[in-house]
């Protein structure tokens, strides 16, 4: 198979397109015949040395993918060869094939192409399993997300407004303020020009926000507990700010009840992972499927050009997906 390959760790050019054996399904996998792959910030962090795959994933980079079932492992009971699917994993899908553990299949939703479909596992499963499982948003409470541009910022953006909440989200430029706006939220922050506590004081009367995803952490930490109402959530998904630690007041914490937490979606077992499967398709399919909600699919690239798939992402210029297409 044609597969690209992290050949050093390094900038985008390390990404080289290669010749490697056909993947076999193990045990409860399928094997998938790849359409499109999804490009996700993990696969720039990988690339450079600073996000290993966990022990037995491939060293392919990778995270989501779609495409038909091309052959079943044993054990496998739910699919069928020629089944059109859509696969979180914890690597390989940049490639013409790769094996998926069965339970982190789902059907490719009702009237989507394949290229779009491949833009939803990853960002799906970690908006549903940390803004409304781990951070329990609720119909009728108050969001903010930080980055709302990133490809997790605009499905956490669509899903949350589609079960209810209102959503405040941070965002590089007015420009990119005004696509978070176009997908439902109440206000775009420039985080460039505006001070997001200030704001959010604002837009909620003094009153804060009940969930906050954090995809920057460092000093925005103590900020977002400066924002967040009585009983607040901030759920700490990514790092793009790079700092890795933060001074916090306690006293907060305490005096206002808050909950911090964070997670990350690579390293979980097959069975947690077939757990938020099976929730995302009870709970977030059907809004797929009735147009609801949809990935945001920025712009695509050939599975060979992967490096200029990276370096756009590394711009963060997109608004969105960035997809690979085999
Ligand atoms: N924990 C998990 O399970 C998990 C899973 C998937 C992704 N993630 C994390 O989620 C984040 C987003 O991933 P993605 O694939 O959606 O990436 P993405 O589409 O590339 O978006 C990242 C966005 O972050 C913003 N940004 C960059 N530097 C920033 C800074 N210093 N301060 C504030 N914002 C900054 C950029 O937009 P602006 O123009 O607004 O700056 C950029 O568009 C990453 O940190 C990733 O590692 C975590």
């Amino acid at each position: 198979m044609l597969a690209v390959e992290i050949s050093t760790p390094g900038p985008p050019e390390v990404l080289k397109p290669v010749e490697r054996p056909d993947p076999v399904p193990r045990t409860g996998e399928v094997l998938i015949r790849v359409a499109a792959a999804g490009v996700n910030r993990p696969d720039v962090l990988q690339r450079r040395g600073a996000y290993p795959p966990p022990p037995g994933a491939s060293d392919l980079p990778g995270l989501e993918v779609a495409g038909v079932i091309e052959m079943l492992g044993d054990g496998v009971a739910d699919w069928r060869v020629g089944d059109r699917v859509c696969a979180l994993l914890s690597g390989g899908g940049y490639a013409t094939l790769c094996a998926a553990p069965a339970a982190q299949c789902l059907p490719a939703p009702a009237g989507m192409d394949l290229v779009t479909a491949a833009a939803i596992p990853e960002t799906f499963f970690t908006v549903w399993t940390n803004v409304f499982d781990r951070g329990r948003l609720l119909a009728g409470e108050t969001a903010l997300f930080h980055g709302g541009s990133s490809g997790i910022g605009t499905t956490a953006i669509q899903l949350a407004v589609a079960r209810g909440a209102r959503v405040l989200a941070t965002a590089g430029s007015d420009e990119k303020c005004r696509a978070c706006e176009q997908l439902g939220a109440e206000r775009g922050i420039n985080y460039r020009s505006e001070d997001f506590v200030d704001v959010v004081k604002q837009v909620t009367a003094g009153r804060g926000v009940d969930l906050i995803l954090d995809i920057v952490g460092g000093d925005y930490i103590a900020r977002d507990l400066a924002a967040l109402a009585i009983e607040g959530r901030l759920v700490v998904i990514g790092m793009m700010g790079g700092g890795d630690t933060a001074t916090i007041d306690f006293r907060r914490i305490l005096g206002r009840r808050l909950t911090v937490t964070g997670s990350t979606l690579r390293p979980r077992s097959v069975e947690e992972k077939g757990q938020i499967a099976a929730a995302v398709r009870r709970e977030v399919w059907p809004l797929l499927e009735s147009g609801a909600v949809k990935p945001i699919v920025y712009k695509t690239f050939p599975l060979r050009d992967a490096a200029a798939a990276h370096r756009l992402m590394e711009s963060s210029e997109h608004v969105g997906k960035i997809v690979l297409v085999t």
